[in-house]
């Protein structure tokens, strides 16, 4: 328990191939920058990024085995397995690095798919993990405007794309993003 940044830094980067650390590193800038911006913990928006990736790189199969050894949830495995290492990730960042905050544990975990009600932390996380200066896809820097002003509108346009994408691939569309996406216009119509 109790990993210093460095350790973690070096933990973490150690399971995944140098141009997805540099992804990582990306993740964390975004997220501090976002915290700053709208008013979240600095420290935990770049604990939540550092570890986000974790479990990425390990093989499918053992994602998969975790999910099923420590009864975390199954419906996932259905789904692309894209969706796995979130899960995992949390999972690891608590029992391997002695994550304790749920907040930052849940930022892990909801990163890839969204939930409903997601926190400033998960919205952070997620978003920065769409606009980290090395991504390049149709439409990102139309969401790094909206990041520009709300956590909301970038995060609608960023699972927006996901999900157009999985319709152009004819891929399954895991059922929590789509309410994820719901319940952020919900609260933007709010406002
Ligand atoms: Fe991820
Ligand atoms: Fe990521």
């Amino acid at each position: 328990m109790g990993y210093s940044r460095e350790e973690l830094i070096t933990a973490v980067s150690g399971q995944m191939p140098e141009r997805r650390w540099g992804h990582t590193l990306g993740v964390m800038e975004s997220a501090v920058m976002l915290a700053d911006r709208f008013g979240e913990d600095a420290h935990r928006a770049d604990l939540a990024a550092l570890l986000h990736d974790v479990a990425k790189f390990w093989p499918i199969e053992q994602q998969e085995a975790v999910i099923r050894d420590h009864g975390l949830n199954a419906e996932l495995l259905d789904y692309d397995k894209q969706l796995l290492h979130a899960e995992v990730g949390a999972f690891v960042a608590q029992k391997d690095y002695g994550v304790e905050d749920a907040g930052v544990l849940d930022a892990i975990r909801y990163h890839t798919s969204g939930r409903i009600g997601m926190t400033k932390l998960d919205k952070i996380i997620c978003l920065a993990d769409y606009i980290e200066p090395g991504r390049d896809f149709p439409g990102v820097n139309r969401i790094r405007e909206l990041a520009g002003h709300s956590l909301e509108e970038a995060l609608v346009a960023g699972l927006d794309s996901t999900i157009s994408f999985l319709i152009e691939k004819r891929k399954r569309i895991f059922p929590l993003t789509v309410l994820a996406r719901n319940d952020l216009i919900q609260q933007i119509n709010r406002k």
